[in-house]
């Protein structure tokens, strides 16, 4: 993508706080100003400038980059991770400024774990997720009343994924539930079993099925919730008979993997490792080898040993990375045509740039911030997933 296509598309998320006009004398230097302007930076001074950007901010910044992240752009992260790791990252640094180079749901997590006036920046504010997009508030809280007038919702623990809006988020936590991401929900998900009989999960079907699934949860015992049917598409019967409840949502870059595409990847390469996200379909995270968050994707392959090949099913940005740094063996993506999570993808070195020099200018730009009734419900439902480390 050019990187004029790239700012054309980065259209602003209603309700989110748009970047106003500075007017700080760097302005006058042509250093921090409106996006536009960086439409005209050299791309070969772009690293130059943004190393300088970060070195004037020094302490005061912190940049977190999340695996799927372009190399442009997470070569300049203080640290790298998935949604975990950089949600423990957010809550344990304390620089003035968090720089979220990662989708919108990862920045508002962070404001919700950010320490005191800290201010995080997601440097374009389009890059979204459609899976946490797929679960909207009203549909949640229709969903459980719906459900109320069936079962008893005290016995009714909602986790939801990492990848959902605050609001969801804080739904959760006011209703006694907790987050989970991809490399702890089999720890939330026995949690919350120890606290009621049944299991609300949002919004991600896939992750909620291979986990529950690998804790023993018969799939019979685990039903859809299509928000757009009358009890989700269920009867009273197979709402009393679930224990899990799985919200209709899914990741369209995941669940792009087939099983078809594990079978021929093993008859290609005989002896190839197949390891996937757990955010693929139930039949192809069957048929892998294994499966795991980005960090777990990234563990299980370096500590192979050389020699080993593996075909790995996510974001083409992380497979490709592992590909070229793990020269002493094999690493593919399970799809040959190219799997890239294009809202991750629209955070480009511009952009980070762009947030890095207003930053420098005492202009805050592109700033997540979640309304305080919002956090104080949501912190909660994060510090039960935290605690559980
Ligand atoms: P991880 O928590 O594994 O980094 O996953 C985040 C994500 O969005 C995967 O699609
Ligand atoms: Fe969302 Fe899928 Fe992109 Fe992850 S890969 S951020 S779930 S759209």
């Amino acid at each position: 993508m050019s990187k004029l296509t790239s700012i054309l598309s980065s259209t602003a998320l209603v309700g989110i706080e748009q970047p106003e006009t500075l007017r700080a004398p760097e302005l006058e230097k042509g250093v921090g100003c409106d996006f536009d302007n960086y439409l005209l930076v050299p791309d070969n001074t772009l690293d130059e400038r943004i190393s300088a950007a970060k070195a004037k901010l020094g302490k005061d910044v912190v940049i977190l980059g999340h695996h799927y992240q372009r190399d442009e752009v997470v070569k300049f992260a203080d640290f790298r991770g998935d949604s975990l790791k950089l949600s423990q990252q957010a809550a344990e640094v304390d620089a003035k400024y968090v720089i979220f180079c990662g989708v919108h749901f990862m920045a508002e997590s962070a404001d919700i774990l950010r320490r005191g006036s800290q201010v995080v920046v997601l440097p374009d504010l389009s890059a979204g997720c459609s899976m946490a997009d797929m679960a909207d508030i009203g549909q949640v809280e229709a969903c459980w009343n719906e459900l109320s007038g069936v079962t008893d919702t005290k016995k009714i623990i909602p986790v939801t994924y990492m990848n959902s809006t605050a609001a969801i988020k804080s739904f959760t936590g006011e209703q006694g539930g907790s987050v989970c991401t991809s490399s702890n929900a089999a720890a939330v998900m026995k949690w919350a079993f120890e606290r009621g009989e049944k299991v609300l999960f949002l919004p991600d079907e896939h992750l909620g099925r291979n986990t529950g699934y690998r804790m023993g949860i018969p799939l019979d015992e685990m039903i859809v919730w299509d928000p757009y049917e009358e009890l989700g598409g269920n009867s009273t019967e197979a709402i009393a008979k679930a224990r899990v409840i799985l919200w209709k949502g899914y990741c369209s870059v995941h669940q792009r993997f087939t099983a078809e595409q594990v079978a021929r990847v093993r008859r290609q390469h005989p002896g190839i490792r197949v390891i996937v996200h757990a955010e693929c379909r139930f039949e192809v995270a069957q048929a892998a080898d294994e499966i795991g968050s980005t960090e777990g994707i990234i563990r299980a392959i370096k500590a192979a040993k050389p020699g080993t090949k593996w075909a790995v099913g996510t974001e083409i940005h992380m497979v490709n990375r592992l590909s070229k740094e793990l020269t002493d063996r094999q690493v593919m993506s399970l799809d040959s045509s190219v799997c890239v999570c294009t809202t991750m993808f629209r955070i480009t070195p511009v952009h980070l740039l762009w947030a890095l020099e207003n930053l420098g200018a005492g202009k805050i730009v592109n700033q997540i911030s979640v309304d305080e009734r919002t956090r104080h419900f949501a912190r909660a439902a994060l510090d039960r997933m935290l605690s559980l480390r």
